[in-house]
């Protein structure tokens, strides 16, 4: 944690999702806004075939719906991309941009991943920029070499700790059950916040950095006890409602 930043629970359902999977969303509602103080921000990355519903699903609780990727443009002719006025459109107020999946399964490069961030930020979207390294990349030695990489290639240049969130996500720990340790992950969140505050100042040091891998509710106390978490995202555990306010609780509670 990091004193006087609102953590952030962040879920991305990937590829997972009909429209009877919002009774999931339904009862994350309604378990949030019973159970919880309002002292963190809850919110949900679903398919873009959902992000309408889920919105009206959400509309008047304390739960916000966003995409999980956009084009960097606001219209035009790319079949089958969306764009950031796009989610916004239909009720979203976040995306993520850079998940590794895309990275990877997309070939997106860091001036890609930076692109589409600029354009959350021009269509008023929370923005979540997402990094990590491979296991390749963690055993010869380089996390924090790609760290800063990724850091100076993927954020836009008028990045705010009011719009900009960073996920620090190593690719190892995503779906796999395994997680770093905590002095790794104490470790990397202290390099992202020294490099977010030389290059943004004030902006830098009350950005919300969170880590995602592998999150679940056993080990979400841990986690956010850590310098420099502020926050999670989840993809497997964030399908479930009892799983992802088991999680939204551990983190609560160090609130
Ligand atoms: P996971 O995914 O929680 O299933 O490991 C995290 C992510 O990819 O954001």
């Amino acid at each position: 944690m990091t004193p006087n930043i609102k953590p952030l629970v962040a879920g991305n359902w990937k590829m997972n999702g009909f429209r009877n999977s919002l009774s999931e969303l339904g009862a994350m509602t309604a378990g949030y806004d019973i159970a919880m103080r309002n002292r963190i921000d809850m919110l949900l990355c679903v398919p873009a075939t959902l992000i309408f519903a889920a919105a009206q699903e959400a509309l008047g609780t304390r739960v916000h719906v966003g995409g999980q990727d956009c084009h960097f443009n606001q219209v035009g002719a790319h079949t089958g991309d969306i764009s950031a006025e796009m989610i916004a459109d239909s009720g979203g107020t976040a995306v993520i941009v850079g998940h590794s999946e895309r990275r990877t399964d997309h070939g997106e490069t860091n001036a890609i991943v930076k692109s589409k961030a600029e354009a959350g930020l021009r269509g008023d979207l929370l923005t979540i920029v997402c990094i990590g390294e491979t296991e390749a990349q963690r055993k010869a030695g380089e996390t924090l070499d790609v760290l800063k990489d990724q850091l100076d290639g993927s954020m836009p240049d008028d990045s705010t700790a009011a719009k900009v969130v960073v996920a620090y996500e190593p690719v190892w720990a995503i779906g796999t059950g395994l997680v770093p340790s905590a002095a790794d992950v104490e470790e990397a969140h202290g390099f992202m916040r020294n490099n977010l505050t030389d290059r943004f100042g004030d902006k830098g040091a009350k950005m919300r950095l969170l880590y995602g891998g592998s999150v679940k509710p056993g080990n979400a106390e841990e986690l956010m006890g850590i310098a420099n978490v502020d926050g999670a995202l989840v993809g497997g555990a964030s399908l479930k409602a009892e799983d992802f306010l088991g999680i939204c609780a551990a983190y609560e509670k160090l609130c």
